[in-house]
């Protein structure tokens, strides 16, 4: 069940040249989040910023009670994020959202990150791992610089390709180039997929195309993270009908099946 707790702070190190990961004491929690999940965190202690800013859950150890966070400073509240402590407090409220929900058969899955977006896709690679099915893991990035915790996914990937947009890491180009590729040769459980929302459509209609499940995990701007102010609304399919309907990223979201979102909407 969602809680606002002080969570002590262990690690706040810095993986790549704007991105920190965090890990906090939270036992009690640990042990009942879901990967997809995420927290909404109050980034300092002053008013400003007022607002909490939504984090995924990263990685969770349920025996040792560690939540994992992996952030990308963006403005004012990462930025205060990132200049905290270890053995300081940091205030969570959560875990909050759906997740994902691993679909079974027998064949693989298959995960696709871009950018910071990769950050809750490691916790559904230890999970799968876990039930013992293979991972092929696609990562993108613009550059070498910004491929974060590459090791932490080659742990649990059976194959791993990596593409950077300026090809000075792995393969060169958009890492929806492979796609096509993965489809046509692997038997797909399902493909689960976190990044920019350009990516995320592409991943979402090469998916549908070829009739494997996927989900993808959606952000929107948060103001209360808990369904009351609407700030994080978008726009839905109706099943069997033409017709859409507004659902909230925060609490009916953030996972959404593929075929349920309105892709080209921007
Ligand atoms: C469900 C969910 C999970 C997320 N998980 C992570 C995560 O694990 N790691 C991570 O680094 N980031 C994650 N984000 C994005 C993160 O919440 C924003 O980057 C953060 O709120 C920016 O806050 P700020 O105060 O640093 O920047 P601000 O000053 O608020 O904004 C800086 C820039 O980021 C843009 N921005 C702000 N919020 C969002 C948002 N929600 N989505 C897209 N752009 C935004 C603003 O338009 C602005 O251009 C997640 C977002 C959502 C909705
Ligand atoms: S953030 Fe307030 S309803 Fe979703």
């Amino acid at each position: 069940m969602s809680q606002q707790m002080q969570a002590r702070i262990l690690f706040n190190e810095q993986v790549g040249p704007d991105v920190f990961r965090m890990v906090v004491e939270a036992p009690e929690i640990a042990k009942e989040v879901k990967s997809g999940q995420f927290f909404h965190v109050r980034c300092g202690a002053e008013y400003d910023p007022l607002l909490r800013r939504p984090i995924s859950i990263h990685q969770y150890r349920s025996k040792t009670g560690e939540l994992f966070f992996l952030y990308q400073v963006k403005g004012k509240g990462t930025a205060l994020l990132s200049q905290m402590r270890p053995g300081e407090y940091v205030d969570l409220m959560g875990p909050l959202g759906n997740g994902f929900s691993l679909k079974k058969g027998n064949g693989l899955y298959v995960l696709v990150g871009g950018g910071i977006g990769i950050a809750p896709l490691l916790s559904v690679a230890q999970d799968i791992k876990k039930q013992g099915f293979e991972i092929v893991t696609l990562l993108g990035a613009q550059s070498r610089s910004h491929v974060y915790v590459e090791d932490d996914f080659r742990l649990y990937s059976d194959q791993i390709f990596i593409w950077t947009v300026d090809g000075s890491s792995g393969l060169k180009g958009l890492v929806t180039h492979m796609l096509p590729e993965v489809i046509r040769t692997c038997n797909i459980n399902q493909i689960l997929t976190c990044g920019p929302h350009g990516m995320l459509k592409e991943v979402a209609q090469q998916a549908m195309a070829a009739n494997i499940p996927c989900q993808v995990s959606l952000e929107e701007k948060m103001g209360c993270g808990v369904g009351a102010c609407l700030s994080c609304a978008c726009s839905i399919k109706v099943p069997e009908d033409s017709a859409f309907t507004y659902k909230k990223v925060c609490v009916d979201g953030p996972v959404f099946e593929a075929e349920e979102v309105i892709w080209d909407e921007e």
